[in-house]
């Protein structure tokens, strides 16, 4: 039996869509457990590409692989039907008992995604996705949220839509934004619970009963370990656990039934939304040739948003993040992506720690206070320039390339189990499967 948790392990849009659809070849049930619809998991297959943000990359391996959304997501019923119908649309998802949500899921409102979009327009703004990620979880955190289960009682749901009015008329008034009428909103809501009804479980003891039977569980993390709301660079984080952590309360599954965490992290470092991010290629203060670097990570590597289409901030592998996103996420295990996007740099240079007021430190300082300071420290390798996308096996990697993997294991001090050198599933050198 192998229970395996995939987490991001840098600000997000590390690859997980395609690892998480690699190892579910292995898996009878896959489980997104955080965020919503903020997330943007790219798989591609054949000439198919597929971006999916609620339902779990396993959908793509047709029938009997079980997707569960767990009960720690925030979910916006509307979207969740367009990506249901576009899947059926394509094939996938024929099943009804392929696709398992929880009761206890909270369910972003329009009123959400409103205040999300005005808070964006203001002084604070971090750069959000816009998909009222936020004010879905604090609605919830301040017991006044809308679950699931809710949008099938139309007395309880009203209620509910009333509070929730009661709550933010005042804010959304007052920066001229608007509210769905009353009528509108919960005629709308009930229609959708009412579609979506079939798919509802108690996902905690739907996943604890299939890990009895012997049946292997992926947790699909969603965002990155830095983006965490308790460890990440707050508060230019996302609001939930995105850690491994995460996996287990959100689906009320205990942290002993895992047997791994893999944490994928590109070969370098991208950000999208605002917030700290030293090794960056680019930004106000950028050299030249700096910039360039940065444009030309993006432009190979094509590091612009799955969800927003917003362009990525590029910037080079930083151990320093990388050491903090094994010891949240106890990582046994590295997936390291885009390796291909590296070649024909002549240099490639890691960041191994920093110096703060002086002091030199090995793992990035999160605290807003101390990050902005932070110098990062460099150690420069050799590049390369041969095309990766066709090594199928560590050895057939250039040296130059073999050497920067090396190097990065030995840093981190986890084992680097998978390298992806491409989108597609063959473009791929798997060294050790988590479930085997
Ligand atoms: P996720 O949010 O972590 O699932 O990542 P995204 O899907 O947002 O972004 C990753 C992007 O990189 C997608 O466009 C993937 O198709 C692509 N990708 C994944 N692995 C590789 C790789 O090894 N090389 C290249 N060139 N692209 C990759
Ligand atoms: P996947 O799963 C990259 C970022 C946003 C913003 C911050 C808060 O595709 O890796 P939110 O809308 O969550 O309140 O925004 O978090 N963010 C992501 N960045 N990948 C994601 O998901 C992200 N989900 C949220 O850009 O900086
Ligand atoms: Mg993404």
């Amino acid at each position: 039996m192998a229970n395996v948790i995939i987490v991001g392990a840098q600000w997000g849009d590390e690859g997980k869509g395609k690892v998480v659809d690699l190892y579910t070849e292995f898996a009878d049930v896959v489980v997104r457990f955080g965020g919503g619809a903020n997330a943007g998991h790219t798989l591609v297959v054949g000439d198919q590409k597929l971006i999916t943000h609620l339902i779990p990359s396993g959908v793509l391996r047709g029938r009997g692989k079980r997707c569960v959304l767990a009960g720690g997501m925030v979910i916006d019923p509307k979207t969740l039907l367009e990506e249901i119908a576009e899947l059926k649309s394509r094939g996938l998802l024929q099943d009804d008992k392929d696709l398992v949500i929880s009761t206890a899921a909270h369910v972003i409102l329009p009123e959400h995604r409103e205040v999300d979009r005005l808070r964006e327009l203001g002084k604070n703004a971090i750069g959000t996705t816009k998909r009222g990620i936020g004010p879905a979880y604090e609605a919830k955190m301040a017991r006044r949220g809308v679950r699931m289960i809710d949008l099938i009682h139309p007395e309880r749901l009203k209620e509910l839509l009333l509070r929730s009015r009661e709550e933010l008329a005042q804010y959304i008034a007052e920066r001229g934004g608007t509210f769905t009428p009353l009528e509108q909103e919960l005629e709308e809501s009930l229609a959708y619970g009412q579609k979506i009804k079939r798919y509802f479980t108690d996902t905690s003891s739907y996943v604890h009963q299939e890990m009895t039977r012997g049946r292997h569980v992926l947790f699909e993390g969603a965002q990155g370990a830095l983006l965490d709301i308790d460890h990440g660079t707050y508060p230019f984080v996302t609001s939930s656990s995105t850690i491994a952590a995460g996996a287990c309360t959100s689906c009320g599954i205990g942290p002993t039934s895992i047997d791994a965490v893999i944490g994928i992290a590109k070969a370098y470092t991208t950000r999208v939304g605002g917030g700290p991010f030293p090794t960056e290629l680019g930004g106000e203060n950028a050299t030249v040739s700096d910039a360039a670097l940065g444009e030309q990570l993006r432009k190979v590597g094509h590091e612009y948003g799955s969800t927003t289409g917003r362009p990525r901030r590029c910037g080079w592998l930083d151990v320093a993040a990388l050491r903090l996103a094994a010891r949240w996420n106890g990582m046994s295990g590295i997936a390291l992506t885009k390796l291909d996007v590296l070649s024909k740099m002549k240099r490639v240079k890691i960041c191994v720690g920093y110096k703060v007021n002086g002091r030199e430190m090995s793992e990035l300082p999160c605290d807003i206070n101390e990050i902005e300071g932070a110098q990062p420290i460099y150690e420069e390798l050799e590049g390369w320039d041969a095309d990766t996308t066709s090594a199928r096996d560590f050895e057939s990697l250039p040296t130059a390339a073999q050497r920067y993997v090396r190097r990065i294991e030995a840093l981190v001090g986890v084992d680097i189990g998978l390298i992806s050198v491409g989108p597609a599933r063959a473009e791929t050198i798997m060294i050790k499967n988590p479930f085997r």
